[in-house]
């Protein structure tokens, strides 16, 4: 039978609980099911556990300084890791999850969780009045509410001698949740996703050209998502700096009008249109065939004409298709969203302010408005991009079945 987590990259975050030695059974778990884990420590759970006990366990440099220059070898790793499939912090003291939760960095195991933003599986370990405690209980809500999984503790004997829920989960439990997580369900298989993504670009001469910052990881996240849930996915993508998602069929162009005709042509053949592209809504009305000379301080005019409206122009010929748009507005977000959705005959709008600092265009998080054709509005929490792709799919399956 073949390994349940044969091809999967596990890192393992280990934190300073008397529980640290149970990390070890774990990480013998995950490679045992074809895992291929890299483990981070808290500088505290050193004192617990060497880190050579994982080091030979799981073939991998194991990182728990952030400072010392002699480690560059497993930072190295540290960077490999971050594209991960999975986070199993196990165990996961009181002190390791108020770090994650408040986003503090300081060792290598809460630096990488900032780094990184991928599932999250949180083992917490600690005696029972910790757990109780408003700050734990704060710390964890906030964490599950930005998609961490929990395995929680279990009732029993303590370290301290006390009987009460803290004790960590056993590893077998906390393995099943990473089957779980790393085995989605494959509940879109039969449907075909056309997904767009990233920035158009016009030419104005042969070395300039109008473009937009969009990095195009929304788009990517859902497209990957969607593959691995089972749909057939094809992603017509502007100019990026991230590789084609395993799985998906790649159609890249450059500018508006390209993309234009890609989602034309596959259009017909797909069940759910998710245009997440910034696409340029102007273009250079003659592009000059030769580089254009400055002339003197002499002001250069260029004559831009409107791009072809392409999520307009699919909308209106859709039959069975579901479309999704994305508004990035400045201001009205959500009445702006509203009426972008009734002109372009949507069935669902996914509205950013990309006003705000830390959100929108190239960051890895975003914070969205979903809006549907009866006028909900559900704002979301800040979320890292990956998140909002699989509860954007979620949202889209549930419409469709409505
Ligand atoms: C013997 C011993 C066992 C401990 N076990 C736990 C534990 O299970 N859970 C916990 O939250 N803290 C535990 N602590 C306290 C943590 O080690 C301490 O709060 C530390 O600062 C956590 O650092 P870290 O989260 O960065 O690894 C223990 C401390 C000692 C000395």
């Amino acid at each position: 039978m073949k390994a349940a987590l044969a091809g999967r990259t596990v890192v393992l975050g280990v934190s300073g609980s008397i529980a640290a030695y149970k990390a070890v059974e774990l990480l013998r778990l995950l490679v045992k099911d074809g895992a291929d884990v890299y483990v981070v420590m808290s500088e505290n759970a050193g004192r617990f556990i060497q880190p050579l006990t994982f080091e030979a366990l799981s073939g991998h440099p194991v990182a728990v300084e952030v400072f010392d220059t002699a480690e560059t070898a497993s930072m190295e790793h540290v960077r490999q890791a971050e594209r991960a499939d999975c986070l199993i912090v196990a165990p996961a003291t009181a002190g390791t999850l108020g770090k994650l939760a408040c986003g503090l960095t300081g060792d290598a195991l809460a630096n990488f969780f900032i780094a990184y933003g991928g599932p999250t599986i949180i083992a917490p370990a600690m005696n029972d009045g910790m757990y109780a405690h408003p700050a734990v209980r704060e710390n964890i809500a906030r964490l599950k509410s930005r998609g961490a999984h929990f395995v929680d503790p279990e009732e029993g004997e303590l370290a301290c001698g006390r009987v009460g829920p803290g004790r960590l989960a056993e590893p077998a439990d906390i393995l099943a949740a990473a089957r779980a997580v790393l085995q989605p369900v494959r509940d879109l298989e039969g449907l075909h996703f056309l997904v767009t993504a990233g920035p158009t670009r016009e030419p104005i001469d042969p070395v300039r050209y109008l473009s937009n910052p969009s990095s195009g990881k929304m788009g990517y996240a859902i497209a990957a998502q969607a593959a691995r849930r089972g749909a057939e996915v094809t992603l017509v993508s502007g100019p990026t700096a991230l590789e084609p998602p395993e799985g998906v069929r790649f159609l890249p162009c450059l500018r508006a009008e390209e993309m234009h005709a890609l989602v034309q042509e596959n259009f017909a053949g797909c069940d759910v249109l998710v245009m997440t592209a910034a696409v340029g809504d102007f273009a250079v009305e003659t592009v000059e065939k030769e580089k254009i000379k400055k002339n003197g301080d002499a002001p250069l005019v260029l004559t831009l004409k409107p791009t072809r409206d392409i999520l307009k122009e699919v909308a209106q010929k859709k039959t069975h298709q579901f479309v999704v748009g994305f508004a990035a507005e400045t201001e009205n977000l959500i009445d702006s969203a509203k009426e972008k959705l009734r002109k372009k005959n949507l069935d669902l709008i996914v509205g950013n302010d990309i006003s705000a600092p830390g959100i929108g265009f190239q960051s890895d998080s975003n914070q969205v408005v979903v809006v549907d054709r009866a006028g909900r509005a559900d704002p979301w929490p800040l979320l890292p991009k990956s998140r909002i792709a699989g509860l954007l799919l979620d949202r889209i399956l549930e419409a469709r079945r409505a």
